[in-house]
Protein backbone atom coordinates (compact mmCIF):
# COMPACT_ATOMS: atom_id res chain seq x y z
CA UNK A 1 0.00 0.00 0.00
CA UNK A 2 1.01 3.53 -0.94
CA UNK A 3 0.93 6.20 1.68
CA UNK A 4 1.12 9.51 1.50
CA UNK A 5 1.65 11.60 5.28
CA UNK A 6 1.75 15.42 5.22
CA UNK A 7 2.56 16.82 8.65
CA UNK A 8 5.01 14.25 9.72
CA UNK A 9 7.28 16.18 11.68
CA UNK A 10 4.45 16.61 14.24
CA UNK A 11 3.35 14.77 17.22
CA UNK A 12 1.13 12.01 15.50
CA UNK A 13 3.08 12.17 12.50
CA UNK A 14 6.25 11.26 14.27
CA UNK A 15 4.59 8.52 15.68
CA UNK A 16 3.13 7.26 12.54
CA UNK A 17 6.15 7.55 11.03
CA UNK A 18 8.41 5.45 14.04
CA UNK A 19 5.01 2.67 13.55
CA UNK A 20 4.84 2.07 9.58
CA UNK A 21 3.99 -1.45 8.97
CA UNK A 22 6.44 -3.29 6.75
CA UNK A 23 3.55 -3.69 3.86
CA UNK A 24 3.75 0.29 3.56
CA UNK A 25 5.59 2.24 1.00
CA UNK A 26 5.61 5.72 2.86
CA UNK A 27 6.24 9.05 1.37
CA UNK A 28 6.54 11.79 3.92
CA UNK A 29 7.44 15.43 2.42
CA UNK A 30 8.57 17.91 4.99
CA UNK A 31 6.76 20.82 4.94
CA UNK A 32 9.22 22.80 3.80
CA UNK A 33 8.74 20.47 0.42
CA UNK A 34 5.30 19.93 0.71
CA UNK A 35 3.07 23.07 1.97
CA UNK A 36 -0.30 21.71 2.21
CA UNK A 37 -2.53 25.15 1.81
CA UNK A 38 -0.27 25.13 -2.08
CA UNK A 39 -2.51 23.61 -4.88
CA UNK A 40 0.16 22.90 -7.14
CA UNK A 41 2.94 21.72 -4.47
CA UNK A 42 -0.22 19.24 -3.68
CA UNK A 43 -0.74 18.03 -7.30
CA UNK A 44 2.69 17.24 -7.49
CA UNK A 45 3.22 15.43 -4.29
CA UNK A 46 0.27 13.34 -5.24
CA UNK A 47 1.22 12.63 -8.67
CA UNK A 48 4.50 11.34 -6.97
CA UNK A 49 3.70 9.33 -4.65
CA UNK A 50 0.73 7.74 -6.83
CA UNK A 51 -0.61 6.81 -2.72
CA UNK A 52 -3.68 4.96 -2.15
CA UNK A 53 -3.93 6.96 1.39
CA UNK A 54 -3.29 10.40 2.54
CA UNK A 55 -3.10 10.55 5.93
CA UNK A 56 -3.33 14.69 6.73
CA UNK A 57 -1.37 15.05 10.12
CA UNK A 58 -0.76 18.78 8.94
CA UNK A 59 -2.56 20.95 10.96
CA UNK A 60 -2.82 24.34 13.03
CA UNK A 61 -3.17 23.13 16.64
CA UNK A 62 -2.42 26.16 19.11
CA UNK A 63 -5.34 26.49 20.64
CA UNK A 64 -4.86 29.48 22.23
CA UNK A 65 -3.30 31.23 19.66
CA UNK A 66 -5.77 30.14 16.83
CA UNK A 67 -8.30 32.95 19.06
CA UNK A 68 -6.28 35.68 17.90
CA UNK A 69 -5.26 33.87 14.04
CA UNK A 70 -8.31 32.27 13.06
CA UNK A 71 -7.29 32.69 9.44
CA UNK A 72 -4.52 31.16 9.96
CA UNK A 73 -6.26 28.45 11.68
CA UNK A 74 -8.89 28.11 8.96
CA UNK A 75 -6.63 28.23 6.00
CA UNK A 76 -5.18 25.34 7.39
CA UNK A 77 -7.89 23.45 9.24
CA UNK A 78 -10.70 24.07 6.64
CA UNK A 79 -9.42 25.32 3.63
CA UNK A 80 -6.44 22.80 2.86
CA UNK A 81 -8.35 19.57 3.74
CA UNK A 82 -11.03 21.00 0.95
CA UNK A 83 -8.47 21.44 -1.31
CA UNK A 84 -6.32 18.30 -1.28
CA UNK A 85 -9.98 16.25 -0.63
CA UNK A 86 -11.13 17.89 -4.25
CA UNK A 87 -8.11 16.45 -5.34
CA UNK A 88 -8.14 12.84 -4.05
CA UNK A 89 -11.74 12.71 -5.00
CA UNK A 90 -10.68 12.79 -8.75
CA UNK A 91 -7.46 10.42 -8.56
CA UNK A 92 -9.93 8.35 -6.49
CA UNK A 93 -7.45 8.52 -3.42
CA UNK A 94 -8.70 7.92 0.15
CA UNK A 95 -8.14 10.49 2.97
CA UNK A 96 -7.57 10.42 6.61
CA UNK A 97 -7.59 13.33 8.72
CA UNK A 98 -7.43 13.31 12.57
CA UNK A 99 -9.70 15.98 14.34
CA UNK A 100 -10.66 16.38 17.68
CA UNK A 101 -12.86 16.29 20.69
CA UNK A 102 -12.90 20.33 20.30
CA UNK A 103 -15.45 20.00 17.72
CA UNK A 104 -18.08 19.42 20.57
CA UNK A 105 -19.47 21.66 23.15
CA UNK A 106 -18.34 20.05 26.11
CA UNK A 107 -21.27 19.95 28.36
CA UNK A 108 -22.40 16.22 27.86
CA UNK A 109 -22.35 13.42 30.50
CA UNK A 110 -21.72 10.78 28.26
CA UNK A 111 -18.79 9.64 26.28
CA UNK A 112 -19.55 11.72 22.72
CA UNK A 113 -20.41 9.51 19.74
CA UNK A 114 -19.55 10.18 16.10
CA UNK A 115 -23.00 11.14 15.55
CA UNK A 116 -23.65 13.35 18.00
CA UNK A 117 -24.57 17.22 16.83
CA UNK A 118 -21.03 19.33 17.13
CA UNK A 119 -21.04 22.67 18.54
CA UNK A 120 -17.20 23.60 18.93
CA UNK A 121 -16.91 26.89 21.17
CA UNK A 122 -13.48 27.96 20.08
CA UNK A 123 -11.56 28.72 16.90
CA UNK A 124 -9.97 26.15 16.89
CA UNK A 125 -12.30 23.61 17.00
CA UNK A 126 -14.48 25.49 14.50
CA UNK A 127 -11.69 25.07 12.02
CA UNK A 128 -11.64 21.51 12.52
CA UNK A 129 -14.99 21.29 12.43
CA UNK A 130 -15.27 22.94 9.04
CA UNK A 131 -12.16 21.25 7.67
CA UNK A 132 -14.36 17.86 8.60
CA UNK A 133 -17.56 19.01 6.41
CA UNK A 134 -15.15 20.09 3.74
CA UNK A 135 -13.65 16.82 3.67
CA UNK A 136 -17.12 14.80 3.28
CA UNK A 137 -18.39 17.48 0.88
CA UNK A 138 -15.59 16.87 -1.60
CA UNK A 139 -16.57 13.36 -2.74
CA UNK A 140 -13.64 11.90 -1.61
CA UNK A 141 -13.72 8.34 0.11
CA UNK A 142 -12.89 9.99 3.57
CA UNK A 143 -12.34 9.18 7.30
CA UNK A 144 -12.36 11.68 10.05
CA UNK A 145 -10.33 10.00 13.28
CA UNK A 146 -11.52 12.21 16.23
CA UNK A 147 -8.75 12.19 19.15
CA UNK A 148 -8.02 13.85 22.29
CA UNK A 149 -5.23 15.15 24.63
CA UNK A 150 -2.06 13.62 22.46
CA UNK A 151 0.82 12.83 23.95
CA UNK A 152 3.65 10.79 23.16
CA UNK A 153 7.30 11.46 21.48
CA UNK A 154 9.56 14.67 21.15
CA UNK A 155 7.03 16.85 21.06
CA UNK A 156 5.50 19.02 23.00
CA UNK A 157 2.46 17.82 24.91
CA UNK A 158 1.37 18.32 28.51
CA UNK A 159 2.55 15.21 30.24
CA UNK A 160 6.18 15.93 28.95
CA UNK A 161 5.66 19.60 30.13
CA UNK A 162 4.10 18.44 33.56
CA UNK A 163 7.44 15.61 33.46
CA UNK A 164 9.55 18.65 33.09
CA UNK A 165 8.23 21.05 35.56
CA UNK A 166 8.53 18.34 38.32
CA UNK A 167 12.16 17.37 37.44
CA UNK A 168 12.79 21.44 37.95
CA UNK A 169 11.03 21.68 41.16
CA UNK A 170 8.51 23.18 39.97
CA UNK A 171 5.30 22.71 41.68
CA UNK A 172 1.49 23.01 39.24
CA UNK A 173 -1.76 24.34 39.46
CA UNK A 174 -3.64 22.51 37.48
CA UNK A 175 -7.68 21.95 36.59
CA UNK A 176 -9.67 19.75 37.72
CA UNK A 177 -13.21 20.32 36.18
CA UNK A 178 -11.84 19.89 32.35
CA UNK A 179 -12.66 15.75 31.53
CA UNK A 180 -11.12 13.95 28.74
CA UNK A 181 -9.40 10.82 26.96
CA UNK A 182 -5.78 10.85 27.31
CA UNK A 183 -4.02 9.22 23.98
CA UNK A 184 -1.05 7.77 23.46
CA UNK A 185 0.09 8.90 19.57
CA UNK A 186 2.09 5.67 19.63
CA UNK A 187 -1.06 3.68 20.08
CA UNK A 188 -2.86 5.48 17.95
CA UNK A 189 -0.66 5.23 15.29
CA UNK A 190 -0.93 1.51 15.38
CA UNK A 191 -4.84 1.93 15.20
CA UNK A 192 -4.60 4.17 11.75
CA UNK A 193 -1.78 1.18 10.56
CA UNK A 194 -4.94 -1.10 11.46
CA UNK A 195 -7.51 0.61 9.75
CA UNK A 196 -6.50 1.73 6.18
CA UNK A 197 -6.41 -2.21 5.16
CA UNK A 198 -10.26 -2.18 6.16
CA UNK A 199 -10.91 1.35 4.35
CA UNK A 200 -13.47 2.52 6.89
CA UNK A 201 -15.24 5.88 5.50
CA UNK A 202 -17.33 8.43 7.72
CA UNK A 203 -15.87 9.65 11.55
CA UNK A 204 -14.60 7.51 13.77
CA UNK A 205 -13.60 8.31 17.35
CA UNK A 206 -9.89 6.96 18.58
CA UNK A 207 -8.41 7.76 22.02
CA UNK A 208 -7.49 5.83 25.10
CA UNK A 209 -9.90 3.74 27.89
CA UNK A 210 -10.63 5.48 30.81
CA UNK A 211 -11.38 9.02 31.29
CA UNK A 212 -9.28 12.38 33.27
CA UNK A 213 -8.68 15.41 34.24
CA UNK A 214 -5.90 17.50 33.72
CA UNK A 215 -5.15 17.36 37.21
CA UNK A 216 -5.26 13.44 37.56
CA UNK A 217 -2.49 13.41 34.53
CA UNK A 218 -0.63 15.71 36.25
CA UNK A 219 -0.35 14.08 39.56
CA UNK A 220 0.56 10.42 37.78
CA UNK A 221 3.40 12.68 36.25
CA UNK A 222 4.11 13.86 39.31
CA UNK A 223 4.04 11.13 41.36
CA UNK A 224 6.25 9.34 38.71
CA UNK A 225 9.34 11.92 38.96
CA UNK A 226 9.34 11.54 42.99
CA UNK A 227 7.20 14.62 43.67
CA UNK A 228 3.44 13.52 44.22
CA UNK A 229 2.34 16.26 46.60
CA UNK A 230 3.75 19.19 43.59
CA UNK A 231 0.14 19.25 42.20
CA UNK A 232 -2.81 21.38 43.18
CA UNK A 233 -5.99 20.97 42.02
CA UNK A 234 -7.59 24.22 40.58
CA UNK A 235 -11.15 25.01 39.25
CA UNK A 236 -10.90 26.00 35.29
CA UNK A 237 -12.45 29.41 36.65
CA UNK A 238 -8.64 30.27 38.56
CA UNK A 239 -6.86 28.88 34.90
CA UNK A 240 -8.39 31.17 32.34
CA UNK A 241 -7.31 30.35 28.73
CA UNK A 242 -7.99 32.36 25.52
CA UNK A 243 -9.63 29.43 24.03
CA UNK A 244 -12.65 28.45 26.05
CA UNK A 245 -12.14 24.46 26.57
CA UNK A 246 -15.11 21.85 26.67
CA UNK A 247 -15.48 20.52 30.36
CA UNK A 248 -16.53 17.32 28.95
CA UNK A 249 -15.24 15.55 26.00
CA UNK A 250 -14.69 11.88 26.69
CA UNK A 251 -14.53 10.24 23.23
CA UNK A 252 -16.88 7.28 22.61
CA UNK A 253 -15.00 4.79 20.57
CA UNK A 254 -17.28 1.82 20.48
CA UNK A 255 -16.99 2.18 16.73
CA UNK A 256 -13.08 1.59 16.57
CA UNK A 257 -13.42 -1.21 19.20
CA UNK A 258 -15.89 -3.23 17.11
CA UNK A 259 -13.82 -2.35 13.62
CA UNK A 260 -10.21 -3.52 15.43
CA UNK A 261 -9.77 -6.69 17.86
CA UNK A 262 -6.70 -4.72 19.27
CA UNK A 263 -7.94 -3.86 22.76
CA UNK A 264 -7.42 0.14 23.37
CA UNK A 265 -5.48 0.53 26.59
CA UNK A 266 -6.46 2.59 29.77
CA UNK A 267 -4.76 6.24 29.46
CA UNK A 268 -2.42 5.10 33.14
CA UNK A 269 -0.99 2.12 31.02
CA UNK A 270 0.27 4.01 28.11
CA UNK A 271 0.96 7.31 30.55
CA UNK A 272 3.07 5.39 32.29
CA UNK A 273 4.77 3.85 28.87
CA UNK A 274 5.40 7.25 27.74
CA UNK A 275 7.34 8.29 31.74
CA UNK A 276 9.51 5.53 30.89
CA UNK A 277 10.35 6.69 27.67
CA UNK A 278 11.03 10.56 29.46
CA UNK A 279 13.06 8.73 31.94
CA UNK A 280 15.24 6.86 29.53
CA UNK A 281 15.56 10.48 27.76
CA UNK A 282 16.82 11.91 31.46
CA UNK A 283 18.87 8.96 31.97
CA UNK A 284 20.91 9.29 28.35
N1 LIG B 1 -2.18 17.35 19.84
C1 LIG B 1 -3.39 17.01 20.32
O1 LIG B 1 -3.61 16.95 21.55
C2 LIG B 1 -4.51 16.67 19.36
C3 LIG B 1 -5.74 16.30 19.93
C4 LIG B 1 -6.80 15.99 19.08
C5 LIG B 1 -6.62 16.04 17.70
N2 LIG B 1 -5.41 16.41 17.19
C6 LIG B 1 -5.29 16.48 15.72
O2 LIG B 1 -4.28 15.56 15.32
C7 LIG B 1 -3.62 16.06 14.16
C8 LIG B 1 -2.13 16.06 14.37
O3 LIG B 1 -1.85 16.92 15.47
P1 LIG B 1 -0.38 17.06 16.08
O4 LIG B 1 -0.54 17.36 17.52
O5 LIG B 1 0.45 15.91 15.61
O6 LIG B 1 0.08 18.40 15.33
P2 LIG B 1 1.51 19.12 15.41
O7 LIG B 1 2.43 18.39 16.33
O8 LIG B 1 1.23 20.57 15.65
O9 LIG B 1 2.06 18.92 13.94
C9 LIG B 1 1.51 19.59 12.85
C10 LIG B 1 2.43 19.37 11.68
O10 LIG B 1 1.88 20.10 10.58
C11 LIG B 1 2.94 20.71 9.88
N3 LIG B 1 2.46 21.86 9.13
C12 LIG B 1 1.99 23.04 9.59
N4 LIG B 1 1.64 23.84 8.57
C13 LIG B 1 1.89 23.13 7.44
C14 LIG B 1 1.73 23.40 6.05
N5 LIG B 1 1.23 24.60 5.61
N6 LIG B 1 2.10 22.47 5.15
C15 LIG B 1 2.62 21.30 5.56
N7 LIG B 1 2.79 20.97 6.86
C16 LIG B 1 2.42 21.88 7.78
C17 LIG B 1 3.89 21.14 10.99
O11 LIG B 1 5.15 21.37 10.45
P3 LIG B 1 6.00 22.67 10.98
O12 LIG B 1 6.27 22.40 12.41
O13 LIG B 1 7.19 22.64 10.08
O14 LIG B 1 5.12 23.84 10.75
C18 LIG B 1 3.85 19.89 11.88
O15 LIG B 1 4.76 18.93 11.43
C19 LIG B 1 -4.24 17.43 13.89
O16 LIG B 1 -5.24 17.29 12.91
C20 LIG B 1 -4.86 17.82 15.20
O17 LIG B 1 -5.94 18.70 15.00
C21 LIG B 1 -4.36 16.73 17.98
Amino acid sequence: MNVLLLGGAGLLGSALRATVPADVQLAAPPHARLDVTDAAALERGLDLARPDWVLLCAAYTAVDRAESEPEAAHRLNAQAPALLARLCAARGVRVLMPSTDYVFDGRGTRPWREDDPTGPRSVYGRSKRAGEVALFESGAQALVLRTSWLFGGQARSFPRTMWERARAGQDSRVVHDQRGSPTYAGDLARWIWALLSLAPTGVLHAANAGVASWAEIAERVYAAAGRAQGITRVASTEYPTPAPRPSYSVLDCARLDALLPLPRRPWGAALDEFLSELRAEGAA
